[in-house]
């Protein structure tokens, strides 16, 4: 089978290198020869025009940032057709976004940061891929999934912006966290490196006790306590008002945890309006 990716980028490349190693003919082209070139380097696949691309092969993935989609497909559409599978990977958009092409579409949303291609194919086995779209292009990717050792999950097209939303604040704002808190413990003399690693094993525990034992019950800390007294301190402390309100509005959804975990309830009445307050 022929693999088209148009886009070189950082999703582009992996799975250009793993549908390579899986066996299959890969054909990659980009907006710029250069990235093609370099990603059919890294790959082994052959590098081409998009259009040539398209003609080549029986699926081809739009690997472009969200906002191209649509203009990518529509250089295509005059060298696509039913006997194709046009594929985009956003996880945001649906499918449908493809449908006014002659060709069977979907979208395959891998859930992985996808950063450095030669890592990034390191760690694809057993990614979640989440699918949807025309039925038997559904089918036929689900396959093709597997053979790089993906998982496939199908989602409902009206789901994903929904999906998308757990995916980002996951892979996105545990980052913008992770960097907020970084620049705190710098801010008191930590070198960045001290910061990093400090925070990072933090983090490591945190994650160890979400897989063993789920999310509401890896919760610790202040609020869980009802610890009041820490909260206003911390307030009291945060000069950033970009920072306050991020801590309150993480407080606030915090409590409703804490209120599962059957924390008094007068307490988080009392928690509520120091925060409130604060
Ligand atoms: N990165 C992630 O973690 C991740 C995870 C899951 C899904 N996705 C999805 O995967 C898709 C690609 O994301 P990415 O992170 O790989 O982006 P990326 O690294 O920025 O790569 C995008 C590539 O698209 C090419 N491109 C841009 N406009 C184009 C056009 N008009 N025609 C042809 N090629 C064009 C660029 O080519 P040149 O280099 O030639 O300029 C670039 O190499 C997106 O839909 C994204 O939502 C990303």
């Amino acid at each position: 089978m022929n693999i088209g990716i148009i886009g070189a980028g950082k999703v582009g490349t992996t799975l250009a290198i793993a549908f390579k190693k899986a066996g299959f003919n890969v054909f990659i082209a980009s907006r710029s020869i250069q990235s093609a070139e370099k990603a059919a380097a890294i790959s082994g696949g052959i590098s081409t025009s998009i259009q040539r691309c398209a003609e080549q092969s029986d699926v081809i993935f739009l690997s472009v940032p969200d906002s191209e989609i649509e203009n990518v497909a529509k250089n295509i559409k005059n060298v696509v057709s039913k006997e194709k599978i046009v594929a985009h990977l956003s996880g945001a958009f649906p499918s449908s976004i493809l449908e006014f092409l002659n060709a069977r579409t979907c979208s395959v949303h891998p859930l992985k940061p996808f950063a450095d291609p030669l890592l990034s194919v390191k760690t694809l086995s057993g990614t979640l891929f989440a699918v949807e779209g025309d039925e038997t292009a559904v089918n036929e990717i689900e396959k093709i999934i597997q053979k790089i050792n993906g998982t496939p999950i199908r989602i409902k097209t009206a789901d994903k912006p929904i999906y998308h939303l757990a995916a980002t604040i996951t892979a996105n704002y545990t980052v913008t966290l992770f960097n907020l808190s970084e620049n705190l413990l710098c801010s008191i003399g930590f070198s960045e490196i001290e910061a990093k690693n400090a925070l990072l094993s933090l983090l490591q525990g945190v994650l160890n006790n979400i897989k063993e034992e789920g999310s509401a019950q890896a919760l610790t800390g202040p609020i869980l306590r009802g610890d009041i007294k820490t909260i206003q301190l911390h307030l009291k402390n945060i000069n950033d008002p970009l920072l306050k309100n991020i801590y309150k509005s993480l407080a606030f959804a915090t409590l409703k945890i804490a209120e599962e975990r059957k924390l008094d309830k007068e307490k988080i009445e009392e928690m509520k309006k120091v925060l409130n307050d604060g």
